[in-house]
C-alpha cells in the first residue's frame, strides 16, 4: 500500500461521512487525494478537507478508478453492490455497514482489539455495529483479565445513529413541541423528543431486533470468543450524539471492582470516569466528539456470583464509526 494513498469517502454527505473526512484531516492521515462520492443529490456540493473545497462527486461503476482505500458510509445496500466493483478497481474497502460483519472472508475490526485480523483481508474490512464498539471498549479488556461468559446489557442509542435525517427529526420535534405545534414523524415510528424507543431495527422472530443480536454475533467474531453470549435490549433516546450501554457482565474468574479498575485503567481508547461520590461518570453529552470511551458505575453485580456492573459511553459517530473506519486504515498503511 502507497504510503500517502488516494482516499475515497463514500457517503460523504452523511453523519458519518462528514466525520470521517474530519477524523481524516485531525488525525493528520498521509491522504495523496481525496475524492468524496455520494448520490446523485449531492454532486457538486463541495465539503472542506484542510482548508479546501472539495467537490462531491456522483458514486457510480468507474467512481474507484485510482483510487486505493474506499471508506464507506452509504448504507448496506450501497455496499452489498459497489464494494466488489471498488475491490476489482484495486481498492481496499472499509465497510461501515452490517452487510459484510459476519461474513468469514471478511475481517471484522476494532483496531485495539484485533488488529492483527486487518492482515487477512482479501479486499474488504468491516467495521463493527457501534453499540457494539463502545460496549467491548470495555467489555474486552476485562473478558481477557477475567474470561467474560455472558453479559445482559440494555443500549441508550443516540439519534445520530440513524444518520443525518434523525438528527433533524429530533431538532424539529423539540421546536414543534416548544411551540405547541403537532408533532410530525418521519424517520421513527413514534415520537422521540421527549421520549425513549424500546426499538432500534426491525424485529427478528425470537422477538430480539437485529441491533440487538449484534453485540453476541459480532461480539464473537472480533474478541474470538466463539461462547460468548449477550441478551440485549437496545434503546433509542432523545440525545444527539453519543451512544451508553449499560452491562452486566459474568466472568468464569473471581473478579473484584479494584482489579477490574485496574485493567481499565490500561486499557487503549478508554477512560475510567468513575467517582460516585462527587457525581462523576461518563454521560453522553460530555463524550461527544471525543476519540476515547469512557467506563464508570463499576460495582459488584450484586445478581451474579461473580460478576460486575458498569456503564460505557462513547461517539458511536467516531469509535463507532467514522475513528475506527479511520484507525483501520492507518493500520493499512503501517
Ligand atoms: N450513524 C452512525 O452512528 C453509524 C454508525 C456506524 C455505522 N453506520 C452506518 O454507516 C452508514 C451511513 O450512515 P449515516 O448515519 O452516515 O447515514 P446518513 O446520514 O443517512 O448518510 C447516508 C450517506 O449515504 C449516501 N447515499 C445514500 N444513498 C446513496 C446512493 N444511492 N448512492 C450514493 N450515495 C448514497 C448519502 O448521500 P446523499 O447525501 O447524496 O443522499 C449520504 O452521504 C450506514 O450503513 C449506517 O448503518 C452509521
Amino acid at each position: 500500500m502507497n504510503s500517502r494513498p488516494h482516499v475515497a469517502v463514500v457517503g460523504a454527505t452523511g453523519a458519518v461521512g462528514i466525520e470521517m473526512i474530519k477524523t481524516l484531516e485531525r488525525r493528520n492521515f498521509p491522504v495523496g487525494k481525496l475524492t468524496l462520492l455520494a448520490s446523485a443529490r449531492s454532486v457538486g456540493k463541495t465539503l472542506k478537507f484542510l482548508g479546501e473545497d472539495i467537490t462531491v462527486k456522483e458514486l457510480t461503476k468507474d467512481a474507484f478508478k485510482g483510487i486505493e482505500i474506499a471508506l464507506f458510509s452509504a448504507g448496506g445496500s450501497i455496499s452489498k453492490e459497489f464494494a466488489p466493483i471498488a475491490v476489482q478497481a484495486g481498492c481496499v474497502v472499509v465497510d461501515n455497514s452490517s452487510a459484510f460483519r459476519m461474513d468469514e472472508k471478511v475481517p471484522l475490526v476494532i483496531p485495539e482489539i484485533n488488529s492483527a485480523d486487518v492482515k487477512w483481508h482479501k479486499g474488504i474490512i468491516a467495521n463493527p455495529n457501534c453499540t457494539t464498539a463502545v460496549a467491548l471498549m470495555a467489555l474486552y479488556p476485562l473478558h481477557q483479565a477475567f474470561g467474560c461468559k455472558r453479559i445482559f446489557a440494555s443500549s441508550y442509542q443516540a439519534v445520530s445513529g440513524t444518520g443525518a435525517k434523525a438528527i433533524a427529526e429530533l431538532e424539529r420535534q423539540v421546536d414543534q413541541i416548544v411551540k405547541q405545534q403537532p408533532v410530525t414523524k418521519e424517520v421513527y415510528p413514534h415520537q422521540i423528543a421527549f421520549n425513549v424507543l424500546p426499538q432500534v431495527d426491525s424485529f427478528l422472530p425470537t422477538g430480539y431486533t437485529k441491533e440487538e443480536m449484534k453485540m453476541e454475533n459480532e461480539g464473537r467474531k472480533i474478541m474470538h470468543h466463539p461462547t460468548f453470549r449477550a441478551s440485549v435490549t437496545c434503546v433509542r433516546v432523545p440525545v444527539y450524539r453519543a451512544h451508553s450501554v449499560a452491562v452486566s457482565a459474568e466472568f468464569e474468574k473471581p473478579v473484584t471492582v479494584n482489579a477490574a479498575r485496574s485493567v481499565l485503567a490500561k486499557a487503549p481508547g478508554l477512560q475510567v470516569i468513575d467517582e460516585p461520590a462527587k457525581n462523576q461518570y461518563p454521560m453522553p453529552l460530555h463524550m461527544a466528539e471525543q476519540y476515547d470511551c469512557a467506563v464508570g458505575r463499576i460495582r459488584m453485580d450484586c445478581a451474579f456470583d461473580n460478576g460486575l456492573a458498569f456503564w460505557v459511553a462513547g461517539d458511536q459517530l467516531l469509535k463507532g464509526a467514522a475513528l475506527n473506519a479511520v484507525q483501520i486504515a492507518e493500520e493499512l498503511i503501517k
